[in-house]
């Protein structure tokens, strides 16, 4: 069975988690230290904070921002539960909007829309790997007094006009979690330029305990605290960085290699009646995930990819149909509401080779021949 993602790691990852065991300090560190030095160095940020996961990036960046119990966060409902229940976990309501057909990026007409007396924060994600349009973004952010939270959990290594996602703008999240461009095991990072924000953020990341972060970069406990803040336990362990360390020296031939695989399935698909490709440029993307449209055909198709051991996703279930969410739907997703039932998501990996991608490939067009082969 070809799986839709899996995680390249090997003998180096195995060798740096012995290393930091050797040392007996698997906490937050030293390593982390280098980790979030490696992460501003390749992205071109003044700050990364390294935290435990994506989610736990994304509440804190939110929560470092102040917001809070009577505010609103505009958010598409096309995202992974995620970004949603780290709006809840600050107190603060999602509203969710709607995206654009071409590349199921947040629409900002819909977006304008939404925004009242109640909205503090927008929360994009750059689906796929493709940025949002920040321009447009950080002008109404401008225009409403608004904070810009990227969700760039799938955009690790993308770039928005010839710009590193991450070193602009007020606050990007990102996640390395197993299956992502680059992976600690579990992990995430809040990047943003703000040193204010950014030394509140690093002391909520651990218990909000003051000058904690500093005294573990050297490996180092003592037996005195203050704790000056309201915070979480959501930093990052020498293990886990340790793991993003090594990541971090491959993850321009990791970005290389699901290009050339995203390519090699748009040159299939663009000429295959049937298949909606995303409109996406992917010398700026990064890619996370492969996605295409199949109109009445998904839930069949897929059902076919695993006859022929082709394993496949669906990024992702609309939020705002989801029972716990529904509360908060407002207005009219219409989009949203169609492309959901119509997207698909083939295996995209960085160890993929071309064999496993033609497989794919092959088994797509072959359902395309006998679904319109049943129709005649
Ligand atoms: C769009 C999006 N946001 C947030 C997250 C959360 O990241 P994590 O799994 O590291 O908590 C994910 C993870 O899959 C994601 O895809």
């Amino acid at each position: 069975m070809i799986p839709t993602s899996k995680p390249s790691t090997g003998k180096e990852e195995l060798s740096a988690i012995e290393a930091v065991m050797e040392t007996g300090w698997l906490g937050m560190g030293s390593v982390t230290k280098d980790f979030e030095a490696a992460l501003e160095e390749y992205i071109g940020a003044k700050n990364i904070i390294a935290v435990n996961t994506g989610t736990s990036a994304l509440h804190i960046a939110l929560d470092g921002y102040g917001i809070g119990h009577g505010h609103e966060v505009i958010v598409p409902s096309l995202t992974y539960a995620a970004s949603i229940q780290a709006i809840i976990s600050t107190g603060a309501t999602p509203v969710f909007c709607d995206v654009n057909e071409k590349d199921l990026l947040v629409d900002i007409k819909d977006i304008k829309r939404r925004i009242t007396s109640k909205t503090k924060a927008i929360m994009p994600v750059h689906y796929c790997g493709k940025p949002c349009d920040m321009d447009s973004l950080m002008a109404l952010a401008e225009e409403h007094n608004l904070v810009i939270i990227e969700d760039a959990a799938h955009a690790f290594g993308s770039k928005y006009k010839g710009r590193k996602i991450g070193s602009f703008g007020h606050a990007t999240c990102f996640s390395f979690d197993p299956i992502k461009i680059i992976t600690c095991g579990e992990g995430g990072a809040v990047a943003l330029d703000d040193d204010e924000v950014a030394e509140k953020i690093r002391q909520k990341r651990i218990l909000g305990i003051d000058k904690e972060t500093w005294r573990r970069y050297r490996n180092e406990r003592g037996w005195f605290y203050e704790v000056v803040s309201h915070g979480f336990r959501y930093h990052m362990s020498n293990i886990n960085a340790a793991i993003g360390l090594e990541q971090m020296k491959k993850v321009d031939k990791f970005i290389t290699r699901r290009r050339e695989i995203c390519r090699r399935y748009d040159t299939a698909f663009q000429s295959t009646d049937g298949i909606y490709t995303l409109d996406i440029d992917y010398s700026e993307t990064a890619p996370f995930t492969y996605i295409i449209r199949v109109p009445g055909m998904r839930d069949d198709m897929m059902d076919f990819l695993k006859e022929k051991e082709v394993g496949s996703g669906v990024h992702y279930i609309a939020n705002h149909t989801q029972p716990f969410f529904r509360q908060y739907t407002r207005g009219e997703l219409n989009v949203t509401d169609r492309l959901w039932k119509e997207i698909l998501t083939l295996p995209l990996y960085s160890e993929m080779t071309n064999e496993e991608a033609d497989q794919v490939i092959h088994a797509v067009t072959n359902y395309i021949i006998t679904a319109s082969l049943t129709h005649v």
